[in-house]
């Protein structure tokens, strides 16, 4: 168990093993399982990026403005330049490490900034932003970014690492990047310390398996926003696919207190996603089998996901997302909503 434990951290970065070494000694599988998730790695200090490292120059032109980002010693340089004048600035993050892409942060006259461009894998280039989508640049500063408001970016590294709120404000001295175990278990600090002295039930943890769909759907919906703040607040429309907890309540498979239907029932909230579809066929088939009262599907017996939860290319994004409103797909109908 130590051997394995050291292993795990030599291979890891400082602040991953720095932040969950304390529970690898007693719950091993979780923790290196955990740490090659996306999630585990969904923020990054830019000189760690590996997508930067192995690009080490990226150009994208807009009208007049010209972007570059440049591998240097310490780090990486964003230039923005329209004919003799030019902006040049270290990007400071590099947030998603997932199925779409990266986007940048960097600091620019007092302020936190979200880059214009991102780096997106189906390209292997730079494109504009998804939020970039529908604007203009008026000035070199909006060639470079967005500029983010004190909550904004806040939300931002809250929902991409640990550590780095605290009473509803940014401290940055205290992040540790990307989820970890606190944020899906809350404070686990007395947890640790009495599991050591020999009284891990004095300090009993949260038992979240035990949670309904309808609570745990919250639980993750605090990042993948939950059924309620996109009912209120949309997107409507195809946008609002990459809100899980959202399209998956408005499915008929739906059921509040339907411990099969938990986002845990399909995915292991320790390890990478699945992506051979067949392997959720059995997650169908624990409602969806002659015994019970729900249907069968009459037109076929394996990949259900296939067909019954489809892809959407997401504009702007260059990546599909999986509708999570299980339903009868059929070809040329309307986004339902
Ligand atoms: C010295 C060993 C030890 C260490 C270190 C330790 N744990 Fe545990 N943990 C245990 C034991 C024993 C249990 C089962 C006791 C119980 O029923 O709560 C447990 C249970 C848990 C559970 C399950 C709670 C539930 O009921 O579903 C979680 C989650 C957990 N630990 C997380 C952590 C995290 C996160 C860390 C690191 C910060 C950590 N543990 C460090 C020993 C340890
Ligand atoms: C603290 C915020 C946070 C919470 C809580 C959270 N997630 Fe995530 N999750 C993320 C972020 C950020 C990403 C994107 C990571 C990336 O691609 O960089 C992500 C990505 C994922 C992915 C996609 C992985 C891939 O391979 O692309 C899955 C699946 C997932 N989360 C499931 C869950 C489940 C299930 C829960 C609840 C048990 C949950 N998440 C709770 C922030 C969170
Ligand atoms: C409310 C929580 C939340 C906030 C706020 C948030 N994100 Fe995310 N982000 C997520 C989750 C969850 C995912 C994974 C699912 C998805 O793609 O929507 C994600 C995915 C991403 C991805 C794509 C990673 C991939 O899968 O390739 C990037 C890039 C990203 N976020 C950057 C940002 C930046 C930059 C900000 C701040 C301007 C931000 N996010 C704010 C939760 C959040
Ligand atoms: C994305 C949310 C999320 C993160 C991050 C997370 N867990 Fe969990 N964990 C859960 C959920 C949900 C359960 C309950 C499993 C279920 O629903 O069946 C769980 C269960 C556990 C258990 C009980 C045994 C088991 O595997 O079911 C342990 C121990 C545990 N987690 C440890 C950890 C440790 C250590 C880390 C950090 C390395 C961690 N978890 C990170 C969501 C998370
Ligand atoms: C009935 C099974 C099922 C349930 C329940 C489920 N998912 Fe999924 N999920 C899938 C499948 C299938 C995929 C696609 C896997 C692949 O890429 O091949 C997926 C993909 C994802 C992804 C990757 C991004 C994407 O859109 O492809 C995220 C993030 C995710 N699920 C989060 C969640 C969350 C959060 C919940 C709970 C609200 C949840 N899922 C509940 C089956 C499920
Ligand atoms: C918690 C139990 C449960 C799970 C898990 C579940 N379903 Fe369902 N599903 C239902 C119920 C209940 C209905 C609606 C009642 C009925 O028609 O029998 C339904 C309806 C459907 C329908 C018809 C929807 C419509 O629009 O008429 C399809 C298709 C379907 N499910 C496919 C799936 C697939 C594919 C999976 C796995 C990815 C799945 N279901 C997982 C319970 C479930
Ligand atoms: C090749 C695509 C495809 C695959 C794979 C598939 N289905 Fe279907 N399914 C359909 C279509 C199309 C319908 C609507 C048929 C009709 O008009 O009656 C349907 C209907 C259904 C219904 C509704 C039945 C009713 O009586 O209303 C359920 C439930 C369902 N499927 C579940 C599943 C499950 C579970 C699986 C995996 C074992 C699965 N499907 C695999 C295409 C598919």
């Amino acid at each position: 168990m130590r051997l394995l434990c050291l292993l795990a951290a030599l291979s890891f970065s400082a602040h991953a093993a720095a932040a969950d070494s304390a529970c690898a000694t007693c719950h091993a599988a979780q923790t290196t399982h955990f740490r090659a998730t996306p999630m585990a790695l969904a923020l990054e200090k830019v000189e760690a990026s590996a997508i930067l490292g192995s690009h080490p120059e990226l150009t994208f032109q807009e009208g007049a403005y010209k972007s570059s980002i440049s591998r240097s010693a310490g780090g990486s340089i964003l230039t923005v330049s329209a004919g003799a004048e030019t902006l040049t600035v270290p990007l400071l993050w590099a947030f998603g490490r997932g199925q779409a892409g990266q986007t940048y942060v960097f600091e620019y006259n007092g302020a936190m900034y979200e880059s214009r461009v991102s780096f997106y894998n189906a390209l292997r280039a730079l494109d504009l932003t998804m939020g970039a989508l529908n604007t203009r640049p008026r000035s070199l500063a909006e060639a470079a970014g967005r500029r983010m408001d004190s909550i904004g970016t806040r939300d931002c590294f809250g929902c991409h690492s640990n550590g780095a709120v605290s009473a509803g404000k940014l401290h940055l001295e205290s992040i540790v990047p990307g989820v970890a175990c606190e944020s899906c278990h809350g404070p686990v600090e007395k947890h640790a310390e009495a599991a050591r002295t020999g009284d891990a039930v004095g300090a009993k943890l949260p038992h979240l398996a035990a949670l309904s769909a309808e609570e745990l759907s919250d639980l993750c919906g605090r990042c993948h926003r939950t059924w309620s703040q996109i009912a209120l607040n949309g997107p409507r429309g195809i946008n609002n696919v990459r809100f899980q907890p959202y399209r998956l309540a408005n499915s008929k498979c739906y059921d509040a207190a339907d411990a099969r239907i938990r986002c845990t029932s399909c995915h292991d909230p320790h390890g990478t996603l699945e992506t051979n579809l067949a392997a959720y066929d059995s997650k169908c088939a624990a409602c969806h089998a002659t015994a019970l009262h729900t249907k069968v599907c009459r037109v076929a017996k394996a990949n259900c996901a296939g067909c019954h939860m489809p892809r959407v290319d997401l504009p702007g994004a260059h990546a599909r997302f999986t509708d999570h409103q299980i339903r009868i797909a059929r070809a040329g109908d309307p986004y339902p909503n």
